[in-house]
């Protein structure tokens, strides 16, 4: 199936390790991401440890799955790179980047949001002892998929308007 159609949230992984060149593809994806102004405000972080992803996991509710995860991905942006407000538009694209070249590469992923809970976003940045300009944005967690479920179809035809509204 084409993999753009395949994506789907994976919460469960096996034991089996990321390869470098398979994070290495998944990370020049996230950069190959558009932004606004061609800023490139974003930032990676890859995170293997497992005592970091306790840590997570007693940070975020939603993300419990990273504990049986080989590697999370938290993607950050550079507010003092931003052009305007569109620091999360940027990280958004990169994040679903993420994702699809995870997807191309036969790994299952999620996307854990991060961006806007001030609560979360707090936790994450003294975690990570982010600077202050630095913004955590999501946290993709990613491994070989346990999960057998298809794919959803998520054809909506009756989304599609044309020229305007009505
Ligand atoms: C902004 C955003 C935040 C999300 N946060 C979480 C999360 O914290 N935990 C989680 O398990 N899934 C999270 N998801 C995944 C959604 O639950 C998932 O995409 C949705 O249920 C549709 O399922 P699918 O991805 O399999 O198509 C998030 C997705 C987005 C776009």
């Amino acid at each position: 199936m084409d993999f753009l159609l395949a994506r789907k949230s994976v919460r469960k992984y096996t034991n089996e390790d990321v390869k470098q060149e398979d994070l290495e593809y998944i990370l020049r994806a996230a950069m190959s991401a558009p932004t606004a102004r061609n800023t490139r405000c974003y930032y990676f972080i890859v995170v293997k440890d497992k005592q970091m992803h306790k840590k997570i996991a007693s940070i975020h509710q939603s993300a419990q799955m990273v504990l049986s995860a080989p590697l999370a991905i938290l993607v950050v942006g550079d507010q003092s790179l931003a052009y305007g407000g569109y620091l999360p538009q940027d990280c958004a694209a990169s994040t679903q980047n993420i994702l699809l070249a995870a997807t191309a590469k036969g790994y299952g992923s999620v996307w854990c949001g991060i961006y806007s809970n001030e609560e979360r976003s707090n936790a994450i940045s003294e975690l990570f002892n982010l600077p202050n300009n630095i913004k955590p944005f999501s946290l993709v967690v990613l491994g070989k998929s346990k999960d057998d479920n298809l794919p959803k179809d998520r054809w909506q035809p009756e989304k599609i308007k044309y020229e305007t509204w009505q």
